[in-house]
């Protein structure tokens, strides 16, 4: 990437210029010649410098905010939003860390985390997905054992759960099945009333998104489940040497555990081992690299605990 983009990140850079008196340097000079020895004969010159109070004087530093360029006003990032493609959007801004960082100043503004087609997008109790019955243009079948019809993921992150799946095994980590991955908001009401019947709604809220707040209607998000003569439980998928596995390696795939122990008043959701939520790979490792363990956090969103409504 460019020198230029590299200025991405900040709204604003700093530069800071330095100005030391005459006089401080006179003095420091003739402090020199004592310490070297110089002979007296030279006093008279030392009886030239300037009055001690100018060796006084503080160095002054100037601080002039010069403005940051714009990033979407480059060529790369335009090109590659409007052809829809994020990974090259995100390597556009410089990688996954100047992204986010373009994105917490303030400095991309051609960036919503609105927008459900692209994978930054932010879903929340506080976001719901816009429109609220969105659903991705197209899905693509998860070739991985399944327990559920929703089997299917955005192609992008079917690929690369895919892979992620291989890398487990081959590890020595078992197998990884899915238990649910994209839920339209039809799917979702059910799914959500089922757990109102079952636990009424504040039970429900703390571990089911109402319609039109879920991630799996993105179609990025999905449920896994460790197999091995049979499936289990994605309740237990934590406790297996898969769910370990994948707490570990998932961002290594462009993945992100979503909703993890310690951050129900970020997320607004019990912890869940088993959701894991696509966000493409340059994201996924400055996520992992800046020790993030919200998206809320990532990008600089509110918490999220609560419905507004
Ligand atoms: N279980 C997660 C929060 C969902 O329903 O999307
Ligand atoms: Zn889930």
């Amino acid at each position: 990437m460019s020198a230029v983009l590299s200025r991405h990140a900040a709204r604003e850079s700093l530069a800071v210029r330095i100005a030391v008196p005459a006089g401080v340097l006179f003095t420091a000079m003739a402090s020199l010649a004592t310490l070297l020895g110089i002979p007296p004969s030279e006093a008279s010159e030392r009886a030239a410098l300037p009055a001690p109070a100018a060796a006084m004087a503080l160095p002054t530093v100037e601080v002039v905010a010069e403005p940051a360029m714009d990033p979407c006003v480059d060529d790369a990032v335009v090109t590659a939003l409007a052809a829809g493609d994020d990974a090259a959007t995100v390597q556009a801004f410089g990688g996954g860390a100047e992204f986010q960082a373009a994105v917490v100043s303030g400095n991309a503004p051609c960036i919503s985390l609105d927008d459900p087609h692209r994978t930054w997008v932010v879903v929340n109790k506080q976001r719901p997905l816009q429109p609220e019955h969105y659903a991705p243009a197209s899905l693509a079948a998860i070739g991985l054992q399944a327990t559920s019809r929703s089997n299917e993921l955005r192609p992008e992150a079917t690929a690369a759960l895919e892979v992620m799946a291989a890398a487990a095994a081959e590890a020595g980590a078992g197998t990884i099945g899915i238990n649910n991955g994209y839920r339209s908001f039809d799917v979702q009401t059910r799914t959500y009333g089922s757990h109102v019947r079952n636990k009424g709604q504040e039970g429900a809220d703390a571990v089911s998104a109402r319609p039109g707040f879920s991630e799996h209607q993105s179609g990025l998000a999905f449920d896994l489940i460790a197999c091995s003569s049979r499936c289990g439980s994605h309740e237990v998928f934590g406790d297996t040497s898969q769910g370990s596995w994948v707490a570990e390696n998932a961002w290594r795939h462009g993945f992100i555990v979503r909703y993890e122990s310690g951050k129900t008043g970020t997320t607004g959701y019990a912890p869940e081992p088993w959701h894991i939520r696509y966000i493409g790979e340059q994201l996924a490792a400055a996520y992992h690299e800046g020790g993030f363990h919200s998206l809320e956090e990532f990008f600089g969103l509110p918490a999220a605990p609560d419905y507004v409504h």
